[in-house]
Formats: C-alpha cells, sequence, structure tokens
C-alpha cells in the first residue's frame, strides 16, 4: 500500500519511520517532509495549503491512506475534502478540529458537558477583560482564542502580566485574528502529562502515556516552545488514572461532540493537569502531539498502518494494539535563540555516529540538504530518541547520542525525564 504524511517535523519523521517498519507499506511519501524523512519517504513538492492538489497527487498516485500530521490543515478541512471524494484520511474533520482550533468551542463544550477543566470566562471586549483580571487577580492564565503555534498562552504571575499580555493578544493583535477572543481561565496547579488516543469516533484506544517540557532552559525556566523533549511513560498517569481520564475525560467528550452531530476521527490529545490525583483538561489537540509522537511511537509494537486503517475503516475496536514495555526519551536539539530569532544553514555533524547508539533513533525536525551536507532549517531542529530498560537508560543513551552531534549554536535542555526521575521511576 501507499500512504502520504502531511507535515515535515520531528512527529512526521516518527510516524514514517514507524510506517516503514509496516509490512503493509510498499510506498511512503512526504509534504513537505525534511531531510531525514527523505531517507525514508518521497518529499513531494505540492503546496502543504493547497489541499486540491494534494488529492489530486493522491489520486494519481493511487495513494491508499493520507495521514496528516499538524493541525493547521486539520482546522482548514483537508479531511473533509478528502473524505468527500472517498479517500482514506486519519484526522478529525474541521467541525471536530475546533477543539483544538477554538479554545472557547473547547472549553464551553466541556463546561457544558461537565468535563474537568480549569474555571474561564470569554472576552472580546479589552475593557471588561481587563476588569476581569482585576477582579479576579493573580495568578491567572491569558489564552488567545485561535490557533497560535502554542504561542497564545500566558501564564501571569501578576496583574501587570496578565494586562501586558491582554494588550499584546487584543491590542497588538500579535496573533492576528486567533486574538479576536480571548479566554481568561484559572490558575491550575498540579503536575502536567500528555494523553493521547486513537479513536474511530466509537471506540478509544489509549496510547501509552507521555510528557514534555516546554519551556526552553532547564528546571523549566524561560519561555515556552513547542516542546524541548518528551518521555514516556509519565508516572504521574498510573493504571486507575488511565482509568479516570478514559471515563471522565475521553468518552465523554466524543459524546458530547456526538450529541453535537459531529464524530470526531483520528487522534484525541488531551494537555492535562493532575491535581491531588484528579485529572483536569489545559487543552485539547486533535492530533498527535510533537515531541511526544517520538517516544510514544518508538514503543509501538504494533504496525502502524494496521492502526491506522482501523480508525479510518472505523473498525478499531477489532484489532489489540501493543506497546514495548521499555521507556522511552526524547531531547531535542534547538537551533540558537529558539523560540526567539535563530539561524538557518548551519552544518550538522556526527548523525550517523548518533544513530549507531544502541536503541537510538535521531529524528529530524528543522533540517534541509544544501549540497550535500545536513544543514538546519528550524527552531527545533533534531529529536534524539533512546529506548532502553528504563528511563534513566533511555535518557543516558539519548545523551550519549546528543554528544555525537554538532552544529554552530545548538542548545538542548540536559535535564529531560527528570520530572519522572524524581518521581521515583527508575
Ligand atoms: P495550552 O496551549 O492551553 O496547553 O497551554 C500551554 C501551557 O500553558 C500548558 O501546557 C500549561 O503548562 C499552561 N496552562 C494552560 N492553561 C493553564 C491553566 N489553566 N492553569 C495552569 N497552567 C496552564
Ligand atoms: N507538545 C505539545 C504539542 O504537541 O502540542
Amino acid at each position: 500500500m501507499k500512504v502520504l504524511v502531511i507535515g515535515g517535523g520531528g512527529r512526521e519523521h516518527a510516524i514514517v519511520w514507524k510506517l516503514s517498519q509496516s509490512r503493509m507499506v510498499d510506498k511512503i511519501y512526504c509534504c513537505p517532509g525534511n531531510a531525514g524523512i527523505a531517507e525514508m519517504a518521497e518529499c513531494i513538492n505540492v503546496n502543504q495549503d493547497d489541499f486540491q492538489s494534494l488529492l489530486d497527487f493522491v489520486k494519481y498516485e493511487w495513494i491508499d491512506l493520507t495521514i496528516v500530521g499538524p493541525e493547521a490543515p486539520l482546522s482548514k478541512g483537508i479531511v473533509d475534502l478528502f473524505e468527500s471524494e472517498g479517500r482514506r484520511i486519519l484526522g478529525p474533520a474541521k467541525a471536530a478540529a475546533r477543539l483544538e482550533s477554538s479554545k472557547s468551542f473547547s472549553k464551553d463544550l466541556m463546561r457544558s458537558h461537565g468535563i474537568p477543566t480549569a474555571e474561564y470566562k470569554v472576552f472580546t471586549s479589552y475593557l471588561h477583560a481587563e476588569e476581569y483580571v482585576k477582579f479576579k487577580g493573580a495568578p491567572i492564565v491569558i489564552k488567545a482564542d485561535g490557533l497560535a503555534a502554542g504561542k497564545g498562552v500566558f501564564i501571569a504571575a501578576t496583574v501587570e502580566e496578565a494586562m501586558d499580555a491582554l494588550r499584546q493578544i487584543m491590542k497588538n493583535r500579535v496573533f492576528g485574528a486567533a486574538g479576536d477572543r480571548v479566554l481568561i481561565e484559572e490558575c491550575l496547579q498540579g503536575e502536567e502529562a500528555s494523553f493521547m488516543a486513537f479513536t474511530d469516533g466509537k471506540t478509544i484506544v489509549p496510547m501509552v502515556s507521555s510528557q514534555d517540557h516546554k519551556r526552553i532552559f532547564d528546571n523549566d525556566q524561560g519561555p515556552n516552545t513547542g516542546g524541548m523533549g518528551a518521555y514516556s511513560p509519565a508516572p504521574v498517569i498510573t493504571e486507575e488514572l488511565e482509568a479516570a481520564v478514559i471515563e471522565k475525560i475521553m468518552k465523554p467528550t466524543i459524546r458530547a461532540l456526538k450529541s453535537e452531530g459531529i464524530t470526531y476521527k483520528g487522534i484525541l490529545y488531551a494537555g492535562l493537569m493532575i491535581d491531588r490525583g484528579k485529572p483536569y483538561v489545559l487543552e485539547f489537540n486533535c492530533r498527535l502531539g510533537d515531541p511526544e509522537t517520538q517516544p510514544v511511537l518508538s514503543r509501538l509494537q504494533s504496525d502502524l498502518m494496521e492502526v491506522a486503517m482501523a480508525v479510518t475503516d472505523e473498525r478499531l475496536s477489532e484489532i489489540k494494539i501493543e506497546w514495548k514495555k521499555e521507556p522511552a526519551v526524547c531531547v531535542v536539539i534547538s537551533s540558537g535563540g529558539y523560540p526567539g530569532k535563530y539561524r538557518k544553514g548551519d552544518v550538522i555533524t556526527g548523525l550517523a555516529e548518533a544513530n549507531n547508539i544502541e536503541g537510538v533513533h535521531v529524528f529530524h525536525a528543522g533540517t534541509a540538504f544544501k549540497d550535500s551536507d545536513i544543514v538546519t532549517a528550524g527552531g527545533r531542529v533534531l529529536g534524539v530518541t533512546a529506548t532502553g530498560s528504563s528511563i534513566s537508560e533511555a535518557k543516558k543513551q539519548a545523551y550519549e547520542a546528543i554528544d555525537k552531534i554538532r552544529f554552530r549554536g545548538m542548545h538542548y535542555r540536559k535535564d529531560i525525564a527528570d520530572r519522572a526521575l524524581n518521581r521515583g521511576s527508575e
């Protein structure tokens, strides 16, 4: 069978890598892909936003399945178009993807169906928002309603910081129309975890748990990023908690959407805050997490193609998804300056040596070819991922691999997975 993967980051490299091991898959295409993906897939030069051209390509090449990595094409309706032409595509339709693309839609759904989440209020008026912040005090959370590449959330420790966030979003419009509405939320305390599941709209099958590290510097300091590393499993998600997340969050969310006439198919990702043993939803994503996918798919024993087809063909209840026991850790190497301004085009060395280390796979995120070299081409450059007999073993292997890799200005956190180790994981 032939598959097309949409996207070109570390998540998509992990998807392509896993598909390349499938007995069912003969050929993988990726749009746009990156230098690492190009080793396993044919990277195609079609505009990622031009859904009609992508559909034409799928028809011309007789592609059996398309897998969508990022949220943007989902929120713009790529699934609706492909399905209207009878093509298999993994991901939710536009209306279902609103769970991620509109925070107010998602919060309103949670509130009206009793799904645990932080208290909130939605504002379109700057003056009213300002008044509300003064009334509530700090700490308080300010969020742009629409998609803002993970940067639209401000955890304000003081009222001044909150006011500044409101000004940025509503007055300076740094996120454009995504900031037409803002959410002001109660600040939850506790430990975060990522919970991802496959669903065909009827059956929900959880993946192994994971946790990412969002801040740029060690000890969770500095600005938020797309994610500087991740590990799986997340020890905060016990078996009991997993059951609670499925019963109190995942199932009720799918049911709530259904009650509004929306079928959710694809991957449902809940960003959770665990406070005194109870899970609260921070946000929903309608796709796999990046970088969580890198350690999570490293632990998938089953054939990803078989799983993806079971989701699109609505027979998820008929298959069994198996996972490896070995934990996995992914450390992201970013360009110096990220998440602010950064350089591109610096030569990366040591990739082969890093990949040679037992249990290690280096997933590419922002890389490209220049002549015969592989060079940096994005903020997050690589996701060095290792599996091992324990979290500490996997972490050791990942950092050993990083020692082999060099490029000008490279930056990575030294404490990925320490949160799990501090909880007593081995
Ligand atoms: P989101 O994009 O909504 O997941 O927010 C990004 C990050 O902001 C989350 O991973 C949390 O670290 C933090 N966050 C979001 N909402 C809240 C909240 N209500 N209370 C505390 N932290 C939050
Ligand atoms: N790692 C967080 C996300 O993918 O949204």
